[in-house]
């Protein structure tokens, strides 16, 4: 297939672009440094500043993944316009790409968030599940209904609702990893807030999974079928490196520090890949402990 992908210079599209080109794919990436996306990839592609340049190709396929990243700045009111106004505007440049092409893309699958259900508690969520209203909701909502926008008789639209990504080398595990080797992880807050997590190399295979099906619409949850509190997930990192993790941030100073993204921290969602799992798909990493690892043991 010939697939353009957005966000492919990031943390999941690297790997997206690693797996997808080992399958013969050819790849189209579309990044605001085109001339070092190949570099930072690793495989070769095709990369463009604009979607639209890909405007004379047959586009098979699109993965639409660009973003501002959720947890780089605190979020002020700019700030959390930025991060739905990129979002929303790398999802309008594919429409305008899709309408532009000979052929219309048989598929699109664009990027969400577990964020999309908000707080949770401790509740199983599925596709099904009514979110709870903040702006982590919002924003996926938003980029959701961007891209919904976009199906038509001829092209399918899926939104993957993705939880925490994990592997080695970026997302979250990246600033832990170091800390919990020191021996100075620990809790957030009461540590019962649920942490939907998803190994990297499943949330790949997730993709290529829609990718392959001619009925891949709607939302579709991307995280493990086993997600953990983040009391679990401190307990399991930490015994994965062999250390102690025996503190506890206390809730009130994360939300001194981070403001209203401390929300990310301290609350959460049990969300269950339960159209996933119906459809037939097979996690290779279902459970955390197999997962870290898997990621411990990978060659650095
Ligand atoms: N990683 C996770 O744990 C996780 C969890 C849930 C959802 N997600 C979502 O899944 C998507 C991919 O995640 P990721 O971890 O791979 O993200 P990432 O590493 O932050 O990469 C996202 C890519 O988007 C582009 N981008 C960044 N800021 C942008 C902006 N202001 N305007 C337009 N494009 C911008 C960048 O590409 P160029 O610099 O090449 O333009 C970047 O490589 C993101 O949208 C993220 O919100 C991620």
């Amino acid at each position: 297939m010939n697939i353009v992908i957005t966000g492919a210079t990031g943390f999941v599209g690297q790997a997206l672009c690693q797996y997808l080109h080992e399958k013969g794919h050819t790849l189209m990436v579309v990044s605001r440094q085109p001339d070092k996306a190949h570099a930072t990839i690793g495989v070769p592609v095709m990369a463009r500043a604009a979607a639209i340049d890909f405007a004379g190709q047959t586009v098979d396929a699109v993965v639409n993944l660009a973003g501002e990243p959720i947890f780089n700045r605190r979020w002020s009111e700019a700030q959390k316009q930025k991060l739905i106004a990129s979002r929303l505007k790398a999802t309008r440049d594919v429409g305008e790409l899709c309408q532009r092409l000979a052929t219309p893309p048989r598929q699109l699958i664009s990027g969400s968030a577990m964020g999309y259900y908000g707080d949770q508690g401790s509740r199983e969520v599925t596709e099904q599940t009514s979110p709870h209203d903040e702006f982590a909701h919002r924003l996926c909502r938003e980029w959701e209904e961007a891209a919904q926008q976009l199906a038509t008789d001829q092209m399918k639209v899926a939104c993957i609702r993705i939880g925490l990504v994990l592997d080695r080398d970026g997302g979250m595990l990246k600033p832990m990893r170091p800390m919990f080797r020191l021996g100075v992880g620990g809790r957030l807050g009461k540590g019962r807030q649920y942490m939907p997590w998803i190994h990297r190399h499943d949330l790949v295979r997730i993709i290529d999974f829609l990718l392959q099906r001619d009925d891949a619409e709607g939302v579709w949850n991307a995280g493990a079928p086993q997600p953990v509190t983040n009391a679990e997930f401190t307990r399991t990192l930490a015994a994965s490196l062999n250390r102690p993790a025996p503190f506890v941030v206390p809730g009130g100073v994360i939300s001194m520090a981070l403001g209203e993204m401390s929300q990310l921290l301290l609350t959460g969602a049990r969300m269950l890949p339960a159209r996933l799992e119906a459809a037939g798909f097979r996690f290779d990493y279902p459970t955390l402990e197999k997962a870290l690892t898997a990621i411990e043991h990978r060659a650095a």
